[in-house]
C-alpha cells in the first residue's frame, strides 16, 4: 500500500483536529482509499501539544529545514495562520518537492501565484480546501465538478463570526457592540475582531473562489469591501418588517465581460436560500450556466470541520500521480476587468425634520439621478422622523451622488445608512 508521511506545522486547534481525524480514520482511509497516511513530524514551539494524539516530543522538528530534509515527509500541512513565517515555510517545502495543504486564507489569497510558481517547478501539489468555508468542500466542488459550466455568480456567507453577530442581533434585537462583546466573551469573536467584522476575511476567501470561478486571478485589493460595524438594530428591525434579513455577503458576478466583486452587508430577501443560514454557519451559492443554482452549507470554522477539509486534501493529494496546475495564476485581473459602477437596488434610511416638502426635496434628487423608488416607509415620531426608501436598480455612481446631495438638504438631519439589496 502507498505510504504517505505528513508533517503538521502548527499544533493548535486546526492542527490538532487534523491529527485527531488522521489517527481515528487511519484504517478507514487505508481500506477505502488505499493509502496509508501517517503523521511523521510536527513543528510547534510547544512540543507538548502532540501528546494527546500520541505525538511525543520526538516527533517535533527543530525547524522547517529539518522537515524539508526528512525523506519520510511527503505532504506538509500548514495550520499556523498569519502571513509569515507560513509563506516562507511553505515556499521551502514546495522547493523541496513536498506537496502542501494549507488552511491559511490570508497568506494563500495573497501569495498563491508565488507558491504556484515554486510548486510548478518541482511538480509538488498545492491544496487549499480549508482556506474557504472550513468544512464545506467548496474548492473540490469548483475544481472537480463544474466542468460543464461557466460560473456566472457567487454569493456567499463565508465568515462565521459576522454571521453569528448579525444572527444574534436579529434574534435578540440587540445592537452590534453589545453582541460583539458577548461573542468575544464566548470565544466566537477574536479579541481583535477587525479582520472579521470589517470584511477582510471574507475578501480573502472571495478572492480564492472568484479566481477559480472566472479562470483569472482576482487580487484581494480589487474587491470592494465594507464591514458590518455600521449596522444598527433599527436597520435589522426595518429589514425584518420589509421582508429582508441583513447578511454579510461576498459577491462576485460576471456581466458583459467584467466582474463585480464585493463584500458588504446587504438586505437579502428572506426567500433567498442564504437568508436561512444563521449563527456561525457558512454557505456558498453558485449559479452555473448549465446547472443553474447550487448551494453548499456547513461549518466554516472549528477543529474538526477544518480538519475534515484538510484530511480530504491530504487523501486527495496522496492519490494523485500528477498534481493540478493553476494556469489562472499567470492571468491576473486588473482594475479594467472590474465593474465598479455596477447596478444594485438600495435601502436608504434618513432622519428628517417633519416639515412640509421634505419628501418632495428628497424625491427631486432621486429624479435628477434617475433613481426609481420601489418601497417607502415613514415612521411616526415627533419632530424628527425616520424615512426609509428601497430603490429599483441604479448604478453605484449615480446612487452615491444622489446620497451626497440628499445629505446636504436643509431638512435632512442625516443619512443614517445605505445598504445594498439582493434578491
Ligand atoms: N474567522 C473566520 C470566521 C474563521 O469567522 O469565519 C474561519 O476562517
Amino acid at each position: 500500500m502507498k505510504k504517505v508521511g505528513v508533517a503538521i506545522l502548527g499544533m493548535g486547534v486546526v492542527g490538532g483536529g487534523t491529527a485527531q481525524i488522521l489517527i481515528e480514520r487511519k484504517k478507514q482511509i487505508e481500506e477505502e482509499y488505499g493509502v496509508e497516511v501517517e503523521v511523521v513530524a510536527c513543528l510547534d514551539k510547544d512540543t507538548s501539544k502532540g501528546a494527546r494524539y500520541g505525538l511525543d516530543a520526538s516527533y517535533f522538528a527543530a525547524d522547517i529545514d529539518e522537515i524539508c530534509a526528512n525523506n519520510n515527509v511527503d505532504i506538509v500541512v500548514e495550520c499556523m495562520g498569519g502571513t509569515e513565517p507560513a509563506k516562507t515555510f511553505l515556499t521551502k517545502a514546495l522547493a523541496a518537492g513536498k506537496s502542501i495543504v494549507t488552511s491559511n486564507k490570508e497568506m494563500f489569497s495573497k501569495s498563491w501565484p508565488e507558491l504556484e510558481k515554486v510548486a510548478a517547478k518541482t511538480g509538488a501539489g498545492l491544496y487549499y480546501e480549508a482556506t474557504t468555508g472550513g468544512g464545506m468542500p467548496i474548492i473540490r466542488m469548483m475544481t472537480q465538478a463544474m466542468q460543464a459550466n461557466t460560473i456566472l455568480e457567487i454569493k456567499a456567507i463565508i465568515n462565521g463570526t459576522t454571521n453569528y453577530i448579525l444572527s444574534k442581533m436579529a434574534q435578540e434585537g440587540a445592537d452590534y457592540a453589545e453582541v460583539l462583546k458577548d461573542a468575544q466573551a464566548l470565544g466566537y469573536a477574536e479579541a481583535n475582531p477587525v479582520a472579521d467584522v470589517e470584511g477582510y476575511d471574507s475578501s480573502y476567501k472571495l478572492s480564492i473562489l472568484s479566481s477559480l470561478a472566472f479562470n483569472k486571478r482576482l487580487p484581494v485589493e480589487l474587491i470592494e469591501r465594507e464591514g458590518i460595524t455600521k449596522i444598527t438594530k433599527e436597520d435589522i428591525s426595518i429589514a425584518k418588517d420589509m421582508g429582508f434579513v441583513i447578511k454579510l455577503l461576498a459577491i462576485a458576478k460576471q456581466r458583459d465581460g467584467k466582474i463585480e466583486a464585493r463584500v458588504n452587508p446587504v438586505f437579502l430577501s428572506k426567500d433567498h436560500p442564504l437568508a436561512n443560514v444563521n449563527d456561525s454557519f457558512n454557505a456558498v451559492f453558485l449559479v452555473g450556466d448549465n446547472v443553474g443554482d447550487i448551494m453548499l452549507y456547513g461549518r466554516g470554522a472549528g477543529a474538526l470541520p477544518t480538519g475534515s477539509a484538510i484530511v480530504s486534501d491530504i487523501v486527495f493529494c496522496a492519490r494523485q500521480d500528477k498534481h493540478a496546475r493553476y494556469g489562472e495564476m499567470n492571468n491576473v485581473m486588473t482594475s479594467k476587468d472590474i465593474d465598479e459602477d455596477y447596478p444594485s437596488e438600495y435601502y436608504i434610511r434618513l432622519d428628517v425634520h417633519d416639515v412640509a416638502g421634505v419628501i418632495a426635496d428628497v424625491a427631486a434628487v432621486f429624479k435628477k439621478y434617475k433613481v426609481s423608488i420601489s418601497q417607502m416607509r415613514q415612521d411616526d415620531r415627533k419632530e424628527i422622523i425616520p424615512i426609509v426608501f428601497v430603490t429599483h436598480e441604479v448604478k453605484k455612481k449615480a446612487m452615491m451622488q444622489a446620497i451626497e446631495e440628499i445629505s446636504r438638504l436643509s431638512n435632512v438631519i442625516g443619512v443614517r445608512n445605505v445598504i445594498k439589496v439582493e434578491r
